[in-house]
């Protein structure tokens, strides 16, 4: 399911969506882009708003930092991930799948 437009991505500045009724948020950064779940798993309040460092979201709320890569939660308060999904650059497309969400290792 195409997400965006890639030119339309700035390094380091989250972007929400919605794809296929899924509300996700892209992030372009280290020469990558990256779709994680929209809420943060602490309490539900928009990664959207966050600060992107080193291929992690920080939530503004709190300040736990979630790996974009993995959807875990890198520090403290959150402790569940976030989903994130496979993305695929096609030209100036991202395609999330949403439908399969990575599997945690
Ligand atoms: S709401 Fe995100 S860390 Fe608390």
């Amino acid at each position: 399911m195409k997400a965006a437009s890639l030119h339309e991505l700035d390094d380091d500045k989250p972007v929400e969506t919605n794809v296929d009724g899924t509300d996700i948020v892209l992030v372009r950064t280290e020469g990558d882009v990256f779709a994680i779940s929209a809420l943060c798993s602490h309490a539900a309040v928009p990664l959207v708003d966050g600060d992107v460092e080193k291929c992690a979201l920080e939530c503004y709320m709190h300040g736990a930092m979630f790996d974009l890569r993995t959807g875990k939660p890198l520090s403290l308060p959150a402790t569940e991930p976030v989903p994130v999904y496979p993305v695929t650059i096609d030209g100036d497309d991202v395609l999330v799948d949403v439908d399969n969400p990575m599997k945690e290792s």
